[in-house]
């Protein structure tokens, strides 16, 4: 399969901000276990702390599925919500933290209602869950 994994705003800090919540490892570490896992597959890394690339990389998709982790655009960004509908290539939405066990505003999300499903909590393993339910 194709997939196209998204990464929003602050996502490339990973690894060196809020290492209690996010962990250790940078996207650049995620990535390469993520590739390494679906060896068979073939994997796209895309992230952007601009809300509108991150709408031209949904609309210009070329893939199977989508897996995104849009970091905090996930909680208010009506952008994002209509690039997801306006393209017929499933979306999952990621979270590396259990955003409900988190601050309120973090419980909300503007792009569930229009994603496939949604992981969060497992760390780098979310992205891999994600995509993995489209093998099974
Ligand atoms: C996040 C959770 C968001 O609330 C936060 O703004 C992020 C990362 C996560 O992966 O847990 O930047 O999407």
């Amino acid at each position: 399969m194709k997939f196209l994994f998204i990464n929003g705003v602050n996502l490339n800090m990973t690894g060196r901000r809020e290492k209690g919540v996010y962990g250790t490892q940078t996207l650049e570490e995620i990535n390469r276990d993520i590739a390494a896992h679906f060896k068979g597959d073939e994997c796209h890394f895309f992230q952007s702390n601009i809300e509108g690339e991150i709408c031209t990389a949904i609309h210009t998709a070329d893939c199977d599925a989508i897996i995104l982790n849009a970091g905090a655009f996930t909680h208010y960004s009506y952008a994002i919500r209509d690039a997801i509908s306006s393209v017929d290539i499933p979306v999952v939405e990621v979270h590396m933290s259990n955003v409900h066990a988190r601050d309120e505003f973090r419980h909300t999300s503007v792009i569930s209602a229009v994603c496939n499903g949604v992981v969060a909590g497992f760390g780098k393993n979310s992205y891999i869950l994600a995509a993995e339910s489209f093998k099974l």
